[in-house]
């Protein structure tokens, strides 16, 4: 083991109790190095480009990321000598972007919303402009890059199947949606009964429903991805963030997993499921952090009463779910 990227801890799964299904499980990737999946990204990402023979002495790199992303490319970077700009906007945790400039990157904070009130857009146009007037940006482009599902269907996904004998659910939310179109195609090819089931966060307009603000990072667009392609996804589960918080709380007490927020939301989203699920069936999610960086936000009382108004309870009841979008007919 020769960098600290390369660090990649691919089995370990926790089962979750109290949740819903008997048999859930959890992969947690915080495990990695820069403490979340999207090192896989980052490492698929740039050894591509670096093969493609596209880096100069002088390029900068250039990416946006809500955090993890940027942490995962930062250390990369380091390593082997790149400067690298991270586009972030106000989501993105405090503690990620002091992480990002204590590793050497350039953080430039983005705080004009889009006009689907979220910030990718404003990111996206922030870089193109960098790279009209600049020709040593190379920009990575995780929303377009199919390095980005290939890098998770070659380790996320056939770690999955290499560790269970039947996976019957796979849980995954979609931010870039890499993960989840990596898992979809590795999954179509290796193990086809599987049901692949996408999360996305309410306010995302990635699976074609209403743009809407959002407090969470990591999952959730407004602007959908290149890379994305619904076609072999079984089922979409929306979530209303406030789900999301109450879901990590619960976790936390419960199951002594101090998650990130996407996987509160994926959780949020088994939960609500829970009755869809046959008895016995092997359910297994993704969780792509931990909480650590999510102190002064979802595990915050003032945070989450400014954006939300509320404390919700630790678990909200079943009936008091409110159903926030009609999933049956996913665009
Ligand atoms: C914490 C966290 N969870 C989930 C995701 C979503 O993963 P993907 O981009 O592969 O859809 C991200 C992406 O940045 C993330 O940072």
């Amino acid at each position: 083991m020769e960098t600290i990227s390369r660090i990649i801890n691919d089995n370990n799964f926790v089962r979750v109790r109290g949740i819903g299904p008997r048999n859930l499980f959890l992969k947690l990737e915080a495990f990695n190095a820069a403490g979340s999946i999207k090192i896989k990204t980052a490492l698929g990402m740039l050894d591509a480009l670096e093969g493609s023979g596209r880096l100069a002495p002088d390029s900068v790199l250039i990416e946006s990321s809500s955090g993890s992303l940027g942490v995962a490319l930062s250390i990369i970077c380091a390593e082997r000598g790149y400067r690298f700009t991270c586009v972030v906007d106000a989501n993105t945790s405090p503690s990620n972007i002091k992480q990002m400039k204590l590793l050497g990157a350039d953080v430039v904070m983005i705080t004009q919303r889009d006009q689907n009130g979220g910030y990718l857009g404003s990111r996206i146009a922030y870089i193109q402009q960098r790279l009209a007037s600049d020709s040593r940006y190379v920009w990575l482009n995780q929303y377009a890059n199919p390095e980005n599902p290939l890098a998770h269907a070659r380790t996320t996904a056939r770690s999955i199947l290499n560790a269970f004998d039947q996976v019957d659910y796979l849980v995954v939310g979609a931010g870039t949606t890499g993960t989840l179109m990596g898992c979809q195609q590795y999954f179509s090819q290796h193990s086809p009964h599987t049901r692949i089931i996408a999360v996305d966060s309410v306010g995302s307009v990635t699976f074609g429903y209403a743009p809407g603000p959002r407090h969470v990072p990591g999952l959730g667009t407004s602007r959908r991805p290149e890379i994305f392609n619904p076609q072999g996804l079984h089922r979409l589960e929306m979530v209303p963030e406030i789900d999301t918080i109450a879901m990590c709380r619960h976790l936390a007490r419960s199951n002594g997993i101090l998650a990130g927020g996407s996987t509160g939301t994926v959780l949020a989203a088994v939960y609500r499921m829970s009755e869809y699920f046959p008895a016995g069936a092997t359910v297994v999610a993704i969780s792509p952090d931990l909480g650590e960086r999510y102190m002064d936000t979802i595990y915050d009382d003032d945070w989450v009463v400014d954006r939300f108004g509320r404390i919700p309870p630790a678990l909200i009841p079943k009936e008091e779910l409110v159903s926030p979008v009609d999933t049956s007919a996913a665009k």
